[in-house]
């Protein structure tokens, strides 16, 4: 395996932000690069076309780049058919990306209805070509994020070897079905196993909320790293708990603090960007719905129940 394209250096452990649709937008990625500085980053999912011949819709054709702030950007793609995912493969390698990764475990709507995302676990008799495509389209890394599978958890082995065949670089693993949505919790033992069983990295990634079970994970597990979601939210100095930089178990206040800061310091940048307050507001509010904590629900109901931006602004400065 050529580790040189991989997007993050030989022999380190990389803390991932997951790709997170409405919620890992570029202003947020920003803030988590000038706060902790994840060791990799990811898009948003965005969606190839099926009948635009330019495959990757305008608003994220702003997306493209090889690294933000320094740090690797791997955009991620959700869609399908072999000629619309390998034309949009070109687009986005000479627009400059360096790092792709194909979405094959997101659950939702739209994207679930297709054949694309999570959905497309249904029929994996098509991803032999899709992989060869897309791994012949890009000279930088490649890797798949996906969940443990459609509705079987264990359907995960039996495309292992194709993974490895296909030299995809490194495989993202959220260890839920895709019918399972959100439901019951990641069976990271299934991770061990994966892990176990492959010579492709893997990244561990789901239910990660505390340091000390981040921690806990990587050591029983082994994977190559960890990519962090809804936990890296609600706590956004995760990563330097993680990196033990930083008290493992923060206080309630610290917690508050944490997310109050952020979410203070993303509105005027959130102003500029979208369009009027309600919408700004929507946004925002967007982060909360990751925020599972009920340790945090004095703070989070009132502000998910905020019917105004300037409301929402004042009750966030009660916690800094
Ligand atoms: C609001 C939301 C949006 C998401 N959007 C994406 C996406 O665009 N692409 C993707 O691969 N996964 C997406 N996911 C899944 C996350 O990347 C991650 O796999 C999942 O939330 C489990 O990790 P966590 O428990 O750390 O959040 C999304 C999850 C949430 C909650």
């Amino acid at each position: 395996m050529d580790t040189s394209r991989l997007p993050w250096a030989t022999g380190s452990f990389p803390l991932m932000l997951a790709p997170m649709q409405g919620v890992t937008n570029r202003i947020v990625r920003n803030y988590f690069v000038e706060q902790v500085r994840p060791d990799v980053l990811f898009t948003e999912f965005v969606r190839v076309s099926g009948v635009d011949p330019a495959r990757i819709p305008r608003r994220d054709r702003a997306e493209l780049a090889a690294s933000e702030g320094g740090v690797p950007l791997v955009v991620q793609l959700i869609g399908r058919g072999v000629k619309e995912l390998s034309e949009a493969a070109v687009m986005v390698v000479n627009a400059g990306v360096q790092h792709l990764n194909l979405n094959l475990g997101c659950p939702y709507g739209r994207t679930a209805s297709g054949c694309t995302g999570g959905n497309t676990l249904r029929t994996p008799e098509v991803l032999p070509d899709i992989l060869a495509a897309l791994r012949a389209a890009i000279p930088g890394s490649f890797s798949v994020k996906i969940r443990a599978g459609y509705d079987n958890p264990r359907q995960i082995f039996s495309l292992l070897p194709l993974f490895e065949q296909s030299a995809i670089d490194f495989l993202i693993l959220h260890p839920r079905t895709v019918l399972q949505q959100y439901k019951g919790h990641a069976d990271h033992t299934l991770t061990a196993e994966v892990v176990r069983a492959t010579s492709l990295p893997v990244i561990a990634n789901g239910d990660i909320v505390s340091a000390t079970q981040g921690l806990r994970l990587r050591e029983e597990a082994r994977p190559a790293g960890l990519m962090l979601g809804r936990g890296a939210i609600a706590d956004p100095r995760l990563f330097a708990r993680l990196r033990q930089n930083e008290t493992a178990t923060p206080t309630m206040v610290e917690r508050q603090q944490g997310l109050a800061r952020m979410l203070t310091a993303l509105a005027p940048d959130y102003r500029t960007t979208f369009c009027g307050d309600a919408q700004v507001l929507g946004k925002l509010k967007a982060l909360l719905s990751c925020v599972e904590s009920d340790a945090l629900s004095a703070m989070t109901k009132p502000l998910k129940r905020a019917k105004r931006l300037d409301t929402f602004l004042d009750f966030l400065n009660k916690f800094q």
